[in-house]
């Protein structure tokens, strides 16, 4: 099957003000890299205004573009400068890969119609890590992938071609520099994609990402010595164990010398790791650690690390702790080649969660914000939720570690605790659907995710009206239109699904839909506990004291039911259903409110979609067309669960008189 461009198609505009630059290209330095930013110059010109590009080493008269590397280290590794001298943009950068980067910019400002001046002097990524995490499987599955299959596995095989190169474009895009290929829960064989068995072919792909200024990582299994290498151990201080992590690595990077390291979910959910040698998972890194260091490769150890057996009849253990427990108190012993991975909320992608309390808790320790581009809690790209606003609320909040520069998007680029090794991971969107994502719009979180990764003071609108006008040809009044759509679109899908941060009531597994006591009595430690009084669980200092994991302005936020922030209410306290809320209304009413609100704001933008008719393609207009379809009756589904449920419970009807089911 073929597949789109999505914000790389370059459509024919002919008016373009800026046109004349893309006539001549003096190409200063030579390179992989470079080449490949040439030839999407080439591409972009050719298709994007007719011009047929030509190409000089040394720099002429006529009016054109310079490509060239200079020495300003302030620009680090991926940063760029634009001047205009004379007739010429002057594009220069310390390395290739900041040419590349400085390359879409302008072609983004040219797809956008805007003029190459307007672009800023310099450009330097807040982030140094912009990860991508595939969480393809070696058969060809993805887990949480609602796009098709994987475009880098199939039947145990890995798949090399045009797409793979397309793909390393669309990322290198929107800034990401780093790709890990296989899913964090390493199966199916795939713990052997670290031996020589499959190197050769991970390679391949490893070549066309370095092209594109992308390292590959690979998720590891921590048991591979016993796994593959046939040891009776995996204990991280057994040096048989030592020496065959040493051996890997060795062997890797023969292979490929500029392989970034490994991801790892160790002692999580089932998967292999230090805890069964009573072993701490600094330990279990830094083994890792040691033996990537020599070739400058580092360890990206994932803290999703808590109790998946717990009984629900135990009100003592709560989830929402774990990974502070578990992290914070090994704060200073990481090597320095290793990262933490941390989830934004301390649970699990809800579709609201307050900020994981670990960031600005570990001051000695490189850390980077996890997000799920991946719909799994949020609609599953059936349902349209642009993300961005959530991550962006995410990289705002203030940890009040410090007094100045104590966000998480402070923490996570290194600028509280002049971290070197930080920045942002995401659990990526894309499959082998020809859209990449399923859901046509769910594209803009992909773009987004990469876009704010490049510069967290981007506004979730701003990237929103970019992903548009690369995407689609409207003019202002649709691309209006659009942004309607989407920028309300997480909100509500809020409104319709689980209330005010309690989180879950989906249904087991596939996590689709509502089942309000799906998770109740499970093993998982997701529960709501709602009676015929009140919901939720009391994590304030009163209750199991997950407030006080935050710096203490923030734990008495929380703790106080009323400075707490409203949409967290059900994820910090136990609430009664006839407590008052700040807006006057009781909980239990803005339970039903919302829930009929949530339906009603989907069959809004179902009408606004349908006034896009005339000018978005047939084909995607469609698709798009019946996933709201879907979404509304999903969102009716949430509705009248939501709404049935409580009335069952408390016997209290709407007092607007709506129909609630008996
Ligand atoms: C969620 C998700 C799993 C995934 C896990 C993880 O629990 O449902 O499929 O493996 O997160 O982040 O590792």
């Amino acid at each position: 099957m073929k597949w789109e461009q999505l914000w790389l198609n370059y459509n024919k505009t002919t008016n373009y003000i800026d046109k004349e630059y893309f006539a001549n290209i003096y190409q200063m330095t030579q390179g992989d890299i470079v080449n490949n930013a040439v030839k999407e110059l080439k591409m972009a010109a050719m298709e994007m205004f007719g011009i047929s590009i030509t190409v000089e080493k040394s720099i002429g008269e006529k009016q054109g573009i310079i490509l060239q590397l200079n020495n300003d280290d302030s620009l680090g590794e991926d940063g760029y400068q634009i001047e205009f001298e004379g007739s010429k943009l002057v594009l220069s950068a310390p390395t290739q890969k900041g040419i590349l980067y400085g390359v879409f910019h302008i072609i983004r400002q040219a797809k956008q119609g805007e003029p190459l001046r307007n672009i800023h002097k310099k450009n330097i990524p807040n982030n140094k890590y912009r990860m991508i995490n595939h969480w393809d499987d070696f058969g060809g599955n993805i887990e949480r992938g609602y796009s098709g299959k994987s475009f880098f596995f199939g039947n145990r095989e890995i798949m090399v071609n045009e797409r793979t190169k397309d793909y390393a474009r669309l990322m290198a895009s929107i800034g990401i520099n780093q790709i890990s290929i296989n899913n964090v829960n390493v199966r199916e064989g795939a713990s052997w994609l670290v031996t020589k068995k499959y190197l050769p072919k991970v390679k391949e792909i490893a070549d066309i990402f370095e092209g594109y200024g992308i390292k590959l990582f690979l998720s590891i299994n921590y048991a591979s010595p016993i796994d593959v290498g046939g040891l009776d151990t995996a204990d991280p201080l057994d040096d048989k164990v030592i020496n065959w992590w040493q051996e890997a690595a060795k062997e890797i990077y023969e292979y490929i010398p500029n392989f970034g390291g490994f991801l790892v979910k160790a002692d999580s959910e089932g998967r292999p790791g230090p805890f069964s040698y009573n072993r701490d998972h600094a330990q279990g890194a830094n083994m890792l650690a040691k033996a990537l260091e020599p070739f400058g490769g580092v360890v990206i150890w994932r803290c999703f690390v808590y109790n998946c057996r717990q009984d629900w009849r135990d009100t003592k253990t709560d989830r929402a702790r774990a990974a502070y427990d578990n992290f914070a108190t090994i704060d200073g012993f990481f090597a320095s080649n290793v990262i933490l991975q941390v989830k934004n909320g301390p649970v699990d992608f809800q579709v609201r969660e307050p900020v994981s309390p670990l960031f600005g808790a570990m001051k000695s320790t490189n850390q980077i914000l996890e997000v799920q581009i991946a719909q799994e809690y949020t609609g599953q790209q059936i349902d349209l939720c642009y993300l961005v606003p959530m991550w962006k609320e995410v990289l705002d909040f203030r940890t009040h570690c410090k007094e100045k520069l104590d966000t998480v998007a402070d923490v996570v680029a290194g600028r509280t605790f002049g971290h070197v090794k930080c920045g942002m991971a995401a659990v990526t969107n894309t499959g082998d659907d020809s859209n990449w994502s399923g859901h046509d719009l769910a594209a803009a979180n992909l773009y987004g995710y990469g876009r704010l990764a490049w510069n967290t003071s981007l506004s979730s609108e701003e990237i929103a009206r970019e992903w548009i006008s690369m995407t689609y040809n409207l003019d202002k009044m649709h691309e209006d239109t659009l942004l309607e759509i989407l920028m309300g679109s997480w909100a509500t899908y809020e409104n319709y699904t689980s209330p005010l941060g309690i989180g879950w009531m989906v249904n087991i597994s596939h996590h689709y839909g509502p089942n309000v006591e799906g998770y109740e009595y499970d093993v998982w430690g997701t529960y709501h506990r709602a009676n015929h009084l009140a919901i939720g669980v009391d994590r304030t200092s009163k209750g199991t004291g997950m407030t006080q994991q935050y710096y203490p302005s923030n734990t008495r936020l929380y703790d106080n039911i009323d400075t707490c922030p409203q949409e967290l209410l059900l994820f910090f306290h136990r609430i009664p259903y006839n407590h008052k809320l700040q807006s006057g209304k009781t909980l239990l009413q803005h339970i039903y409110d919302t829930h009929f609100k949530g339906v009603e704001e989907v069959e809004e933008m179902i009408k606004k979609w349908e006034t896009l008719n005339e000018v978005i393609c047939p084909v995607v207009y469609e698709r798009v067309k019946v996933r709201f379809d879907r979404q509304l009756e999903n969102s009716k589904n949430w509705r009248d669960v939501i709404n049935t449920y409580f009335y069952r419970k408390t016997l209290i009807k709407d007092e607007k008189g709506r129909h609630i089911y008996e």
